[in-house]
């Protein structure tokens, strides 16, 4: 310091104290991708069911219990790198055994809907639960999302959780004896990627997804109507009043389904004059993705222009039911003690058609044993500055 003013020599040190503050600042944001597990609560049976939390190097965080496989927490950056929430949960496992609106759940055996609850293969018909005005949904009354599953932890840079579950010949109707294995793998791209997998010892149909009610501002802070959504659909899958298909698919052209262009959902969603967005109170129909076979393709863009966040949806499925969280009412409190209301976020379920095993000119949700199931897909955030 010889030769500096004492003002200088100090001006000097505080720059090299900040300099140090900054480079330990940044040793801790980009931290080590890592998995943990804590347990969670425990259910009525006495099991224990544990919580996983999923980070990777930038931040980003999946919090993923074994019961259900629900994703309980799913943290995004905004456009100034802050990272929040960015899907409806609950505060504890109580509340998820409660009452759960399907928030973050795996969903099986069949997502969506099954009309009457009957379906004929191999000439034999098959009577499963009812759950939903006749009809059966999301596997019945107690689906994939609301069983223990098995978990292993997989260490490294890209932290993944496999969770199994052996779901029993005749379990709410369904034939075979049916393995399933889903991995939730957190990337280094800020995306989450779904892995599904079943097999089976009598032929079955199967139709797996994950429900995850997604609100981009983070922590669900009001509706998402003014959430821009871009879907690679030319077609969607119109139904009846009880939300089974009528079998025949129909261009979204000219009507409030076009999502083909950027558009804000709330620009159409109350549109009375249309009988589908009646019968759905919103939107709650598949669309029918363009592009044909089981390769990985966008499925779907949703941008939320205040905090600059994106999501863009890949998947292997041939269909995406887009669900406008029409019913949520207020009566399920989320995270932060205040009530999810209607609309307060939306549902993009990668899956085959509903009602496939009634509908012959849809893609076969059959499964027989000697096959594998297997689908794939990405949920991957990012920003956008306007
Ligand atoms: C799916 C269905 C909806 C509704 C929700 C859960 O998205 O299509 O009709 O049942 O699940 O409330």
């Amino acid at each position: 310091m010889k030769g500096l003013t004492p003002f200088l020599s100090l001006a000097l040190l505080t720059g090299l104290l900040t300099m140090n503050a900054c480079s330990s600042k940044k040793e801790t944001t980009e931290q080590k991708a890592s998995i943990e597990k804590t347990a969670y609560g425990q259910l009525a049976g006495g099991q224990t069911a544990d919580l996983y939390t999923l980070r990777n190097e930038s931040g980003m965080t999946a919090q993923i219990t074994n019961y259900g496989g629900i994703i309980v927490g799913l943290t995004a950056p905004d456009k100034d790198g802050k990272f929040e929430d960015v899907t409806l949960g609950q505060d504890s496992l109580s509340a998820y055994v409660k009452n759960n609106p399907y928030f973050g759940a795996l969903i099986g055996r069949y997502g969506n809907r099954i009309a009457k609850g009957k379906f004929t293969l191999d000439g034999k018909t098959y009577n499963l639960v009812t759950n939903n005005m006749g009809n059966h949904l999301h596997g019945g009354t107690v689906g994939f999302d609301k069983v223990l599953w098995t978990a292993t932890p997989i260490e490294g840079d890209e932290p993944a959780l496999k969770l199994t579950y052996t779901s029993k010949d005749g379990e709410e109707g369904y034939p075979g004896n049916l393995n399933v294995t889903v991995t939730y793998t957190l990337q280094k791209d800020n995306a989450l990627k779904i892995d599904y997998e079943a097999t089976t010892d009598k032929p079955t149909v199967v139709n797996l997804t994950n429900h995850t009610y997604f609100n981009l501002t983070g922590g669900a802070k009001r509706d998402v109507l003014d959430h821009v959504v871009t879907l690679n659909a030319d077609r969607f899958i119109p139904v009846d009043k009880t939300l089974i298909p009528t079998g025949k698919l129909q261009p979204v052209a000219n009507t409030p389904f076009d999502f083909t262009q950027p558009t804000v959902i709330g620009k159409r969603i109350n549109d009375s004059t249309d009988t589908q967005i009646k019968y759905g109170g919103g939107y709650d129909h598949g669309w029918v993705l363009n592009g044909s076979g089981d390769s990985l393709k966008l499925a779907a863009t949703v941008y939320e222009p205040t905090s600059g966040r994106v999501m863009e949806v890949r998947t292997t499925e041939p269909a995406i039911q887009f669900y406008t969280g029409n019913f949520l009412d207020g009566s399920v409190t989320g995270r932060e003690g205040f009530p999810y209301k209607k609309r307060y976020a939306l549902c993009l379920e990668t899956e085959h058609y509903p009602d496939s095993p009634n509908q012959s000119s849809f893609p076969t949700t059959t499964l027989r044993p000697g096959e594998t199931y297997k689908t794939t897909t990405i949920y991957q955030f990012s920003t956008r500055k306007e």
